[in-house]
């Protein structure tokens, strides 16, 4: 049983794992570094830099007893049995693969950093999704810095999905762990399911080799993001053709080859990852020589920016073509509800293409902040732009508005009193429900104009 473990990112992914970890695991010390002082004071305050429901709790329970939040990366390095490499793996911006494979810098650095500070043997486990064979890449550079300690690479791709981190921690469908098929390879294995087996049952700890299972994270994302792709094209058909998508999702869903999971019509996917993990993996099957491949995974992106420009466009059809000066009210910015994070949120492409339309958009999401939406709209959270108007309440947001977006699920849109909202917002009152989460029979007999997602008008 390991008793020191290091993970370098304390990100959405680094924090609550290691939190999780180091709660199921009292008699080991877990530190996580991190090199932004910012999020490391935020991990050890009463408001954590990443809101998850139920992740509080968690780091209350194990924080000061054996959880650490710190910006000594150096030295927790040095002193850690196992370290977890949970940093940032961009889109790579410049180069060769720019726009499409992963940037490797941040993990190079660690393990650059790893083998210079080591003072013994090492497991360094590959958190972060990264491209298949990156295990080879990092041999390679750990060998390079010329270390006397050895270095054993474990792959433990994570699976859970933001909004539901502690959930899916807790009770994880499996935990996957690759490694190289030597004695000392089993070993780091071993020593890396150690720390799970403390909660999870040992039929659901699955390992595999490390190409495996370094494939298998792009893999599952590709996956999952392709079936929000496919319900999402029917979606397109369903609003020419008067069938409703929900109904189509539910008849096919109860097709128990296909499942019912994730077959949800949107405005789009968003998220740091899936977008990010397939343009990966395109990049990866053009590198191996299969261009088919990859132009088959490309599409499923395409469809995604399809959806989102898609969204805008009805909006502007409804609309006559005219938002200019017009308000509206856009009812939450994440990309998906119960979380904080942004990042690729459809909200902001379609709050871009308003904003060209020169709309007056009136902000209000229950987690995310001014200076978040601003930047993500590429403005300057310390100067006002009246264009964008961020509401700390969403009845305030509708106040003379000619129409609503619902571009994030929160529960909270679906419970409010929307005979007060027809009777603030100007008539004729829209709403798009970028979500299908409101219910239309009900805001039909108020008087809105409802456009849900493969619904006919
Ligand atoms: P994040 O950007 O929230 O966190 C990464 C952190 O790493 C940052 O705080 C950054 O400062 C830190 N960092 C970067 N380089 C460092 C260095 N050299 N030393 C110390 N700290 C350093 O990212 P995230 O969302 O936690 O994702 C991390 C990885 O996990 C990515 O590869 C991502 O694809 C993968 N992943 C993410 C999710 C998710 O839900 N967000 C789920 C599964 C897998
Ligand atoms: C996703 C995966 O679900 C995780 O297993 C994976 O670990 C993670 O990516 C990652 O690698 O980062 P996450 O992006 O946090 O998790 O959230 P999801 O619940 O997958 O939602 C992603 C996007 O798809 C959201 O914008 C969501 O609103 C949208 N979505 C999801 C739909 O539009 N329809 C659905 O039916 C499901």
């Amino acid at each position: 049983m390991p008793k020191k473990v290091c993970c370098i990112g304390a990100g959405y992914v680094g924090g609550p794992t290691m939190a999780v970890i180091a709660q199921k695991n009292p008699d080991v010390k877990v530190t996580v570094v991190d090199i932004n002082e910012d999020r490391i004071q935020g991990w050890n305050s009463e408001e954590l830099p990443v809101f998850e429901p139920g992740l509080l709790e968690v780091v209350k329970e194990a924080r000061g007893r054996n959880l650490f939040f710190t910006t000594a990366v150096e030295a927790t390095i040095a002193e850690a049995d196992i370290i977890f490499v949970s940093v940032n793996t961009p889109t790579k911006e410049f180069g060769v693969g720019k726009g499409s494979a992963a940037n490797l810098m941040y993990v190079e650095k660690c393990a650059r950093t790893i083998a210079r500070v080591a003072q013994s043997n090492k497991i360094i486990v590959e958190k972060s999704t990264v491209p298949v064979r990156t295990a080879e890449f990092l041999k390679q550079i750990l060998h390079a810095e010329g270390s006397k300690h050895q270095f054993e690479i474990v792959s433990n791709p994570e699976f859970l999905a933001e909004g539901t981190a502690i959930v899916d921690l807790n009770n994880p469908d499996r935990v996957l762990i690759g490694g190289d098929q030597t004695s000392e390879g089993k070993a780091a294995v071993a020593s890396v399911s150690s720390l799970y087996e403390a909660w999870v049952p040992k039929d659901r700890i699955l390992t595999t080799n490390l190409w495996s299972s370094e494939l298998s994270k792009l893999t599952a994302n590709a996956f999952l993001a392709q079936r929000i792709s496919s319900i999402n094209s029917i979606s397109a058909l369903c609003e020419r053709t008067d069938a409703d998508v929900e109904e189509v999702g539910r008849a096919i869903g109860m097709d128990s080859r296909i499942g019912s999971k994730f077959l949800r019509s949107s405005v789009g996917f968003g998220g740091s990852c899936f977008q990010k993990d397939i343009l990966n993996l395109v990049y990866l099957c053009d590198f191996f020589g299969l261009p088919e491949v990859a132009d088959y995974w490309r599409k499923v992106v395409e469809m995604n920016n399809y959806q989102k420009r898609r969204f805008v466009r009805r909006i502007m059809s409804a609309m006559f073509n005219t938002v200019s000066g017009r308000n509206l009210a856009i009812f939450g910015f994440a990309f998906k509800k119960d979380t904080n994070d942004t990042r690729e949120s459809p909200a902001i492409s379609v709050c871009r293409d308003l904003l060209d339309e020169q709309a007056v958009l009136r902000i209000y999401d229950p987690r995310v902040k001014k200076a978040q939406i601003y930047r993500d709209l590429g403005l300057d959270p310390s100067i006002e732009d009246p264009r964008v108007q961020i509401m700390s309440d969403p009845y305030q947001a509708v106040q003379a508005c000619d129409a609503i977006a619902v571009l994030t699920e929160w529960d909270e849109f679906a419970e409010l009193d929307y005979e007060r909202i027809f009777d603030a917002m100007r008539k004729p009152a829209h709403i798009f429900d970028g979500r299908n989460l409101l219910k239309p029979k009900k805001l039909k007999k108020i008087g809105f104009s409802l456009h849900s997602i493969g619904k006919g008008d």
